[in-house]
């Protein structure tokens, strides 16, 4: 048996203490408050906080004001030192002077908007037929360490492309895709800028709730091309691979408009 548990006594105490404890705390408490806050109810950090910001922004005006040009007085006689508040005028006539830049990096483009049509149907300065020249002849192999690595980028587009590009209800097959084995750049810009609307694949014509995003531009020229050479030579397929160099002359189009079958070239 504990005497602390069960003798009501001590427990009586102990509360008593507790009390007192935390009654002495508060008094310390506000002994400090009246020392160190002289009473005026103003907090001294926060006042030297303020004071630090002053100076900061002082000096920075100052800076600036140093690097603005000496100025002609009103008069036109002399030039004398830019004050700060001069500095507000500078950025304000900068401001009103400057032009709107021309927006030509497509990344900055809504997509859905006017700007991104009128990129869409702009023709594009990219030659699609010299990367397609590019392409290694007929019955070239590909280098199985590539496919190797095209085995492993499959995984991402098993899950809509099926296991073996059979195809499901979210991605059409790859497996006998005339697009698949047909011109590189085709491929190279579906993973860059996506494709959406209906798609003939092989003769039947398809059309998925969800287009396919973009997805070649988190990965490297190799990783795209190891890709592309995997499916244009697994599930049946035989095409000649896809080089690294043909994804890195493709990489312009990432941020352009999504495709749709028209903006691809005729695949047999
Ligand atoms: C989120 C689902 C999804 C993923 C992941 C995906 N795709 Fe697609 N893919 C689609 C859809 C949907 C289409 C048809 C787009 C349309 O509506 O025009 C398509 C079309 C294609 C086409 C042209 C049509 C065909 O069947 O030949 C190719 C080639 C292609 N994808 C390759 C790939 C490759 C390679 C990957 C992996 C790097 C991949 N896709 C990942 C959904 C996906």
């Amino acid at each position: 048996m504990e005497p602390t548990r069960d003798n009501p006594l001590i427990r009586f105490a102990a509360f008593w203490w507790g009390i007192g404890v935390i009654s002495l705390f508060f008094v310390v408490l506000i002994i400090v408050r009246l020392v160190a806050g002289g009473g005026d109810g103003e907090d001294p950090l926060e006042e030297a906080a303020r004071l630090n910001r002053l100076k900061i922004s002082n000096d920075v005006e100052s800076a600036q004001a140093a690097n603005l040009e000496w100025k002609k007085a009103d008069d036109g006689a002399e030039t004398v030192q830019a004050k700060p508040s001069d500095i507000y005028d500078f950025i304000g006539s900068q401001l009103l002077a400057s032009q709107p830049t021309k927006v030509d990096d497509p990344a900055q483009v809504i997509p859905g908007s006017a700007a991104a049509e009128a990129l869409a149907n702009a023709p594009s300065d990219t030659d699609y037929g010299a990367v397609d020249a590019m392409t290694p002849e007929a019955g070239t192999a590909p280098d199985p360490a590539v496919m190797e690595k095209g085995k492993a980028g499959y995984m991402i587009c098993m899950a809509c492309h099926g296991m073996n590009g059979e195809g499901g209800p979210v991605g059409p097959p790859l497996a006998n895709s005339n697009w698949v084995t047909g011109p590189v750049s085709n491929l190279i810009r579906i993973q860059m800028r996506g494709l959406t609307g209906p798609i003939t694949v092989s003769g039947k014509e398809y059309n998925f709730p969800a287009p396919m995003a973009p997805m070649g531009a988190a990965s490297s020229d190799e990783d795209v091309a190891a890709v592309l050479t995997y499916v244009r030579n697994s599930f049946g397929n035989s095409a000649p691979p896809v080089l690294p160099e043909q994804v890195k002359a493709l990489r312009s189009e990432i941020g352009k408009p999504m495709l749709t079958e028209a903006d691809l070239l005729p695949a047999p």
